[in-house]
């Protein structure tokens, strides 16, 4: 990639409510698709855009996210870490991030956002646009959406600038929902600071964006192509682990014995063992994972460590050394780390259950 003379700041602070319980103890994050963290999509996607200068907001779940990306250098990046003490919205990251910012351009990246789309055209797109006779002040990516009560909405005018944003409105104006990637320069620091907080109790970016919009600077606009992700809930979880494994490379590190059989796009990393199952990709089966007598079937993320034994697990996210024994079959499902689903042979008809707050178990 060629050298981008930006910043990127990417967001992952904040409380993962909706990911409860996995993420009660850990960063939303970091919750893997396709046997990798969410966030380091993200790093790589800077990364490849040619922005290798990133700072990252960190909040309650700081150590976690501070060891899992180190200093960046896994990826020829340099990463600041910007903590913030109470998630009070993405304005206030850029508002704590003035330091690390100075004056310089930046791609803000909302740390639970995935997206298919390369962005190095999008950011080459701002640079050339900045150096026009009406340089924008900020560049937002656009994807129609089905729910936009859920997102930052934007209207448009007939000639395609923005003309209004507004934060998940009970009665959205369009179905142009902003997607987590924006493209700031300096001016961005002065609205962050005009702005009040919202009804939430957050300070919006989307204000701020309106703000810049009032005082008649550009705000350019592009649609998205490709699919988009935000995935703080299980569904849509579910759905970019599938459509990552879709075009995942084939590659078998472990160890499978003649008893097995592989289908289909299929990962089995160095230290994995498969014994008399049969794996029906897209799927990966994570280092050191343990596969016995068992179908794992499409869509099926195993994480490092795993054991599945004598089990049928499908279009799941299972993470790091969980253990699913006896299950026939389990499917749709987020298993944390280290848990244990088991079913009791001797008792098939009780349960026996430790359960946390806000699980959801199903039994049917
Ligand atoms: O995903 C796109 C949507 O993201 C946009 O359409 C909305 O306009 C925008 O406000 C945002 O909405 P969410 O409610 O989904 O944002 P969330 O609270 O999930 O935060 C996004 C990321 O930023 C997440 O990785 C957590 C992090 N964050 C959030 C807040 C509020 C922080 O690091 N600090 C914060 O203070």
């Amino acid at each position: 990639a060629r050298f981008v003379d930006m910043k990127a700041l990417i967001l992952a602070g904040g409380a993962g409510t909706r990911l409860r319980p996995i993420t009660h103890t850990s960063a939303k994050q970091l919750v893997p698709v396709a046997n990798k963290p969410i966030l380091f999509y993200g790093i790589e996607a800077m990364v490849s855009a040619g922005i290798t200068e990133i700072g990252v907001i960190v909040g309650d779940t700081r150590a976690e996210v501070m060891s899992a990306l180190g200093d960046g250098s896994q990826w020829g990046a340099k990463i600041t870490f910007i903590p913030q003490d109470e998630p009070l919205g993405l304005a206030h990251c850029v508002l704590i991030a003035s330091d690390f910012l100075g004056n310089d351009d930046f791609v803000m990246y909302l740390g639970d956002n995935l997206l298919e789309q390369d962005l190095g055209a999008f950011v080459h797109a701002f640079e050339s646009a900045r150096l026009s006779s009406e340089p924008p002040t900020a560049q937002i990516l656009l994807k129609k959406v089905p729910d936009p009560h859920r997102f930052g909405i934007a209207e448009l005018d007939a000639a395609g600038n923005v003309i209004r944003l507004v934060e998940k409105p009970a009665n959205p104006p369009t179905d142009l929902a902003l997607v987590g990637v924006y493209l700031f320069d300096r001016t961005i620091n002065d609205a962050v600071r005009a702005i009040a907080p919202s009804p939430r109790g957050e300070l919006e970016i989307t204000d701020a964006i309106q703000w810049l919009v009032d005082q008649g600077k550009i705000v350019r606009q592009e649609l998205l192509t490709g699919w988009w992700i935000d995935t703080g809930k299980l569904t849509p979880l579910l759905e970019a682990n599938r459509l990552l494994l879709e075009v995942i490379e084939p590659r078998v590190d472990g160890d499978v014995d003649e008893a097995s059989s592989l289908d289909g796009r299929v990962v089995i990393e160095a230290g994995a063992v498969v014994r008399n199952s049969t794996l029906r990709g897209p799927l990966v089966i994570g280092k050191d994972a343990r596969i016995i007598d068992s179908f794992i079937g499409p869509f099926t993320a195993i994480g490092n460590g795993c054991e599945v034994v004598n089990s049928e697990v499908e279009h799941s996210v299972i993470m790091e050394r969980s253990r699913i024994i006896d299950i026939t079959r389990l499917e749709d499902s987020l298993i944390g780390r280290e848990a244990e689903v088991i079913r009791s042979q001797k008792r098939p008809r009780a349960l026996r259950l430790m359960v946390g707050d806000h699980c959801q178990i199903d039994t049917e």
